[in-house]
């Protein structure tokens, strides 16, 4: 491999030297990998050139530089910037420059990432360049109608691929105008379709909105309207067992308390539905205030111990020691004695538990802690109370029930736990009235879990 970059010189004065320089480009455009079409355009180039040069007595040498990059340098007397074997050149090579030096013009053309060139190869073309004009002008005719033919080919071939992929894209364009107009019918039908859903959607939400309206307002009027005669009779009953008034006979003292009683289950219906239709109707106002969890969990042990079956043991924790929530403490106790009545009716045997866990973070969010972090570590998002119980359990069709009014799963305990089935729907509109929910799991034959959840900071 040669390190002297100068490869061949040439003399230009007369039609030989033009030949000779043309094929001294054609060779060594080929020693150094350039392709035929590459090689024609810059022996063209360069015999163009040569041309107009050699009428003015000129020079032409080739280097390959070390980076790889092909030189021809020609000079001339006579050569402008603006002449038409310069304006030929650089249509055929991408960089060419003229200036002009000592009252020389010099010309340069570049022709880059070449590879370089052995000894051998140089020594080669030193020899054509030494033989001057090896070719005659009908050789050199011959050699240049060959390459114009080769152009022609590669020409038409590149023609012949334009007209294919035209007539490609012209089909693909055909293609993708039908789909389109396919997509904007389709989405104009889509469209339709939603807006009419949406017409439909609401239309529904109006009629079940005055449904549940009409609901609340006939439970509202109808324990109201009970409540007198029930109170009424419930202060009968109390005057006829009064022992100022006159003596009963064991059977009517038993029938008097029997109906005592079933009128106090009354009221306490009656009571239940109104609540409940006030929770519905939004009439039920909570009185928010800071509460103390812990305080409140005991009071609830307390009532719901009296009601556990024998055997059942009550657990409670109580959660963070101080923690306090700013909620309404009567609507929250009401909710929770629902749920701890309804654990302590439906086990017989095991443990119910009442349990308190704040929560950080926001609720449902996949439980993703929240980023903001700024309000510091103590900083709860809310707090779930859970009651669980080793209880009769229940099936996945009959949770998704519990919720709705009157709903029981009739279980041979419900023989001696009675109700009606209007503690879970009351205690789930109360907790959506304070701004939390109530969910379930459970599993028939080994228990359930309630959880109400609460917001930390009361009414958003
Ligand atoms: N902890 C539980 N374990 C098993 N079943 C339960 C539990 N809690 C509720 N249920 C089922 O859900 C039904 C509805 O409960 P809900 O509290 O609404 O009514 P209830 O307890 O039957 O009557 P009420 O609460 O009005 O006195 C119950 O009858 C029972 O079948
Ligand atoms: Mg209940």
């Amino acid at each position: 491999m040669s390190s002297a970059p100068q490869v061949a010189v040439l003399r230009l004065e007369e039609d030989a030297d033009v030949f000779a320089a043309r094929q001294l480009a054609r060779e060594l455009a080929q020693v150094v990998g350039l392709d035929r079409i590459g090689a024609t355009r810059l022996a063209t180039a360069i015999s163009e050139l040569a041309r107009e040069a050699a009428a003015a007595g000129g020079r032409l040498s080739f280097e390959v530089q070390g980076s790889g990059d092909l030189v021809a340098t020609l000079t001339a007397s006579h050569l402008p910037d603006d002449s038409p074997s310069m304006v030929s050149a650089r249509r055929l090579l991408d960089t060419v420059t003229h200036e002009v030096a000592d009252g020389l013009a010099v010309v340069r053309l570049e022709q880059r990432g070449v590879r370089p060139v052995t000894d051998a190869e140089r020594h080669r073309v030193q020899r054509i360049v030494a033989a001057h004009a090896p070719t005659s002008p009908l050789d050199e005719l011959q050699q240049q109608n060959a390459e114009l033919l080769t152009l022609l080919d590669a020409v038409r071939e590149k023609n012949a691929a334009l007209e294919t992929l035209n007539h490609e894209l012209e089909e693909t364009n055909r293609g993708v105008m039908a789909l389109y107009s396919e997509l904007s019918g389709e989405l104009e039908r889509t469209n339709q379709g939603v807006v009419a859903l949406y017409a439909e959607i609401d239309e529904k939400n109006l009629q079940l909105t005055a449904a549940s309206e009409a609901k609340s307002r006939f439970l509202r009027s109808i324990s109201h309207e009970l409540r007198t005669p029930v109170n009424s009779v419930l202060g009968l009953t109390g005057l006829l067992a009064d022992p100022g008034a006159a003596p009963l006979s064991p059977e009517q003292g038993e029938q008097v308390a029997f109906i005592r009683a079933s009128a106090t289950e009354l009221l306490s219906l009656v009571n239940e539905l109104m609540d409940l239709a006030k929770a519905e109707s939004g009439r039920l106002e909570p009185a928010w205030q800071d509460v103390d969890l812990a305080a409140l969990c005991g009071e609830l042990a307390g009532t719901t111990r009296a009601l556990l079956r024998e055997g059942v043991r009550l657990e409670v924790d109580p959660g963070p020691p101080g923690l306090v929530l700013r909620t309404d403490p009567d609507l929250v106790r009401h909710v929770l004695r629902n749920l701890l009545s309804n654990a302590a009716k439906f086990t017989t045997a095991g443990t119910v538990t009442l349990e308190v866990t704040q929560v950080d973070g926001v609720h449902g969010v996949d439980g993703v802690d929240g980023v903001d972090g700024a309000d510091g570590a103590d900083a709860a998002e809310g707090v779930e109370v859970r009651v669980r119980d080793t209880g009769i359990g229940m099936t996945e069709e009959e949770q998704a029930l519990v919720f709705e009014e009157f709903f029981q799963v009739r279980t041979p305990l419900h023989a001696t736990a009675r109700g009606t089935g209007l503690g879970l729907p009351f205690a789930r509109s109360v907790a959506q009235v304070l701004g939390g929910d109530i969910d379930v799991e459970s599993a028939p034959g080994e228990g359930s879990s309630f959880t109400l959840r609460l917001p930390a900071g009361g009414a958003a």
